[in-house]
């Protein structure tokens, strides 16, 4: 089939390269020129495991194009609208500015027939308004049909979860449209992938519904680990055995910082602002108060730090490891460790970043200096916070790390370090969720 997909960030482009896979014929086409570029020749713009060799084999098998010229969507016949949906400045609401720009300029190119397929996250009720716009803007008869046809996919892992995601939802609302789309991923459903059939105002909710989920049950067990620090509890523990209730299951259930990235703090703010439009105020009170939870554990880090700097950060060496809003990802928007390297620096520490991949994101930051190794960062530092779940902090060597600091005191906040390891070697752990080592700093605590 030949296909079009408009916009090519992390979602656009992974949708393009598996389509390319599934041996479609595939142009990808954005209004950002350098990435259009960078995309036709083959190389990958953003770190995400598996992209690269999937974009150059596109490329290379001629099936995979890119371009900025609209015309280049003609000779297509289903139409992928992949655009970002941010929240809107000053707002919780989403920002459909992109989405409407792609339909506009899809709408007189269209053939007779074509399918539009959403895949970008919108506030329910979007799809209806795409199918009216396109009816308006194309000739009567013309037969243009909206599906929608929701991603799951999460950074670090979107290769993968493109070629074998675990459900595909086709909200469609013609026989036809589900059979293109079947037509579409031939592929995936022959390898059993289960697609559910759905009406387009479902289809649109499902996205959102399940970053809702993932976001709540995060924000849960980020109360479940205050709860245990007070109580002397063990969330490590805690969260393995509430793992293995089949109810339950075993993941999105780390504490630490909390939630972050372009996906689940947004789809949380712009689900719970549509439901409040549609006169459901639970959402919004419920909702809400995952998002307070959330942003609350990157206070409690700051707090935590800034105890632990015996509640004088002004010039003292901070080491950070970790930038990125979580591990094999280069992406820092909303990122929980950049937010509490910022609030640490903004007491007048002086924090030192380091980070495996996102540190190019960091280069113009006055308030951070990036280093180029956890070594580098840790130099004579005070006091060390690891703050993305990168493998290679897991790894870090406690005994060759703790002759480089000042001070061997560490707050792991995402739970990746062996306590006993890091003990052992001199250190004093700290974590979210556990009750502080220091018997002193725990009372200290409690007093507030
Ligand atoms: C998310 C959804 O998982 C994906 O289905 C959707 O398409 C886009 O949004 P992503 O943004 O890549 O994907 O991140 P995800 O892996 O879900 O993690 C989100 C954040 O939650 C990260 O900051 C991560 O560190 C944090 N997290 C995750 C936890 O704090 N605890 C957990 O148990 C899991």
């Amino acid at each position: 089939m030949r296909i079009s997909v408009l916009g090519t960030g992390y979602l656009g482009a992974t949708h393009a390269a598996a389509l390319a896979r599934w041996g479609h014929d595939v142009v990808g086409v954005d209004v950002d020129v350098r990435r259009i570029e960078q995309l036709a020749d083959g190389v990958a713009p953003f770190h995400e495991p598996g992209f690269a060799e999937l974009l150059r084999e596109g490329v290379l098998s001629g099936r995979l194009a890119f371009s900025t010229d609209a015309s280049a969507v003609d000779s297509a016949d289903v139409h992928f609208l992949c655009v970002g949906t941010p929240q809107l400045d000053g707002g919780h609401a989403a920002d459909l500015r992109a989405l409407w720009a792609a339909v506009d300029a899809l709408a007189p190119r269209l053939r007779h027939g074509a399918l539009v397929v959403g895949k970008s996250t919108v506030p329910v009720g979007t799809a209806a308004l795409v199918q009216e716009r396109l009816e308006d803007l194309t000739a009567p008869g013309h037969g243009v049909e909206v599906a929608w046809n929701p991603e799951f996919l999460r950074e670090g892992h979107a290769v993968e979860d493109s070629l074998r995601p675990d459900r595909l939802v086709l909200g469609v609302a013609s026989d036809a449209a589900e059979a293109r789309l079947r037509e579409v991923y031939r592929q995936v459903l022959c390898d059993g992938v289960p697609a559910v059939r759905t009406d387009l105002q479902t289809a649109e909710l499902a996205k959102a519904s399940a970053n809702v989920m993932l976001a709540s049950r995060i924000s849960v067990v980020n109360v479940l680990a205050e709860v245990c620090e007070a109580a002397n509890a063990d969330i490590e523990r805690l969260t393995e055995i509430l793992g293995l209730d089949s109810r339950i299951g075993p993941r999105y259930l780390s504490p630490g910082i909390g939630f972050g990235g372009g996906c689940l703090p947004k789809d949380l703010r712009a689900f719970s602002s549509r439901a409040a439009e549609l006169g459901v105020e639970t959402a919004s009170q419920l909702l809400g108060a995952v998002d307070e939870v959330n942003v609350y554990q990157r206070q409690r880090a700051v707090d935590l730090a800034r105890r632990l700097l015996d509640g004088r950060p002004r010039g003292r060496q901070v080491a950070v490891l970790g930038a990125s809003f979580k591990a094999d990802s280069d992406d820092v928007r909303d990122s929980p460790a950049l937010a509490v390297a910022t609030g640490i620096a903004a007491l007048g520490a002086c924090v030192h970043v380091y980070d495996p991949e996102a540190g190019h994101h960091l280069a113009d930051r006055l308030d951070l200096e990036v280093r180029d190794s956890a070594e580098s960062a840790c130099e004579r530092a005070e006091l060390t916070l690891v703050l993305t779940e990168w493998a290679q902090f897991g790894a870090l060597d406690p005994v060759a790390l703790g002759r480089i600091v000042r001070r061997r005191v560490v707050v792991d906040g995402r739970l990746v370090l062996d306590p006993h390891r890091w003990t052992r070697a001199g250190w004093q752990v700290h974590a979210l969720g556990r009750r502080d080592p220091d018997p002193q700093l725990d009372t200290r605590r409690r007093a507030g």
